[in-house]
């Protein structure tokens, strides 16, 4: 019998992540050695949780909210992609070594390609300026952006981050004058479970032309896509991000590539099932 090697994610809460059923399901899939589990880790334990799991002989970590930039500092090597993000999402133990890698980005572009969506030529805004934003404008230009425009709630953050990533800062007064075809993209958490009474944006200002993205995906139909979808416009909800995220993660874990369509359907409805009964 071949040994099992453990995997995990970490964070604060982390009793209803969906990474154990999403990760038990990929390694089901293709029998892959390992075991999921989630653990909750208090910040002053971090260090010791990252280290323990090294000691104990895992083959990796999943970093979630809100540890995915303090965790940069206890690892001996972060990937360039990573590095650019300034975010980690996952870990690799290997031959006494511990590499930090990020998979949101690319997972956020491959389920827009699951989703017969594209960014290329598009001119996208983004809501926020947290860490999600910035790996989301990583996102728009990988993608092949036309432009990429920042709104936030507070104006001056959208200005330093757009600064920093070469984009633009803008204020709610753009979306009435908003270039044709738009995408917008909700990087906030507004919207999210409790609160989901929340958009970040007034129904007034959604367009029928324009495509609405939100990486929320708890609720699976936030009110953001409500209004989007009132509104008679295209959305992509933020299911298929945390799928794809996964999927990349396990195939840093386990060496193999594994097809990005195959199961995508089936891990939908697996996640929107197990939302629903949260
Ligand atoms: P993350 O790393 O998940 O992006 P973050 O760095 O705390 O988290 O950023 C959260 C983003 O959501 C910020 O852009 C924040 O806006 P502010 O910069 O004005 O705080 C935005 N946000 C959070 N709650 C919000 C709300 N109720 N209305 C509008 N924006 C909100």
């Amino acid at each position: 019998m071949t040994l099992k090697q453990s995997l995990g994610v970490i964070g604060a809460p982390i009793a209803h992540s969906l990474s154990p059923l999403l990760h038990e399901f990929i390694i089901r899939q293709y029998d892959l050695p390992f075991t999921y589990s989630a653990y909750h880790v208090e910040k002053e334990s971090l260090a010791e949780a990252v280290y323990g799991a090294q000691a104990l002989g895992f083959r990796g970590l999943n970093v979630t909210v809100p540890y995915k930039k303090d965790v940069m500092s206890l690892l001996d090597e972060i990937d360039e992609f990573a590095l650019k993000v300034g975010a980690v999402n996952t870990i690799l133990f290997s031959e006494g070594r511990i590499t930090g890698y990020n998979t949101d980005v690319f997972g956020f572009l491959h389920s827009l390609a699951v989703e017969n969506v594209s960014l290329s030529d598009r001119d996208v805004v983004l809501l926020g300026a947290g860490g999600a934003a910035r790996a989301i404008v990583l996102a728009a230009k990988k993608g092949g952006a036309r432009s990429v425009m920042i709104y936030n709630r507070t104006y001056e953050k959208a200005a330093a981050l757009a600064e920093k990533m070469g984009c633009v800062a803008v204020s709610q007064d753009y979306f009435t004058a908003i270039p044709d075809h738009a995408v917008i993209i909700n990087t906030t958490s507004v919207g999210m479970h409790p609160n989901v009474n929340a958009s970040p944006l007034p129904q007034t200002l959604f367009r029928a032309d324009c495509l609405y993205i939100d990486i929320v995906y708890n609720p699976q139909n936030t009110l953001f896509l409500q209004y989007a979808t009132h509104a008679g416009a295209q959305t992509v909800g933020g299911i298929g991000m945390l799928i794809l995220q996964g999927i990349l993660a396990m195939e840093i874990w386990s060496g193999k590539s594994i097809d990005l369509q195959q199961n995508f359907g089936a891990l939908q409805d697996l996640l929107r099932r197990a939302l629903g009964a949260q």
